[in-house]
């Protein structure tokens, strides 16, 4: 399977946001991943429903909506209303992990749990086979630009043997400080789907960065 590039619009140019997902609709990028903070669980606010209705508007790919806030069920209805198609809540957000992924199914849409980098993939072990995908955060969620955590390939090959145990078909993403250097050791080590924010938008060619993303 070839990897899963799904560029975050954090590190777009908000000023000239529809040229930037015609970019990704362009480009051989397979996702949108959008990044939602509440300035509760993260120590950062982003952008909510009526962006991400705009965006879903152009976009062409399907949206990959990564939530960091608190007792996401009070807007799981909501996401899927302006466009999700993936959405993921944090495990350390969640009191009823199970209720909540059950209710983002319900809604039709793929449910995905992502995990900062002190908790362990073991909390995943009576969930897993139930879930679409995880999102192993590499850096601390709430920011973009941050550098990438080390410890991340050992969860990364952790989760790759939890997930090969129970025959499941869960996609592991990593979020956070991905490059065209830690991105093969990364698919090495069992992840399928990158984000990656400032190297995609932060450089000459994001097209061309996203290609090289793709096939390193
Ligand atoms: C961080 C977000 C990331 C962020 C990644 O809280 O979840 O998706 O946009 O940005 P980079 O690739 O710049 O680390
Ligand atoms: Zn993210």
């Amino acid at each position: 399977m070839k990897r899963i590039i799904a560029p975050s619009l954090l590190a777009a140019d908000f000023g000239n946001l529809e040229r930037d997902i015609k970019m990704v609709n362009k480009s051989e990028a397979d996702w949108f991943h959008l990044d939602i903070m509440d300035g509760v669980f993260v120590p950062n606010i982003s952008y909510g429903m009526p962006v991400i209705s705009a965006i879903n508007k152009i976009a062409k790919k399907p949206l990959d909506v990564h939530l960091m806030i608190v007792d996401p069920d009070r807007f799981i209805n909501v996401f899927k209303k302006v466009g999700a198609d993936i959405l993921t809540v944090h495990y350390e957000a969640c009191t009823h992990l199970h209720r909540t992924i059950q209710a983002i199914k319900a809604e039709g849409m793929q449910a995905g749990v992502s995990l900062n980098p002190h908790t362990p993939v073991s909390v995943l072990e009576n969930i897993i086979e139930d879930l679409d995908l995880v999102l192993i955060m590499s850096v601390n969620p709430g920011f973009g630009g941050q550098n990438f955590i080390e410890n991340t390939y050992k969860k990364v090959k952790q989760l790759r043997s939890l997930i090969d145990k129970t025959k499941s078909k869960v996609i592991i993403e990593v979020d956070g400080g991905v490059n065209d250097v830690n991105i093969s050791k990364l698919t090495e080590a069992g992840a399928n789907a990158f984000v990656a924010g400032s190297f995609v938008f932060k450089s000459d060619n994001p097209a061309k960065t996203i290609y090289n993303l793709k096939n390193a």
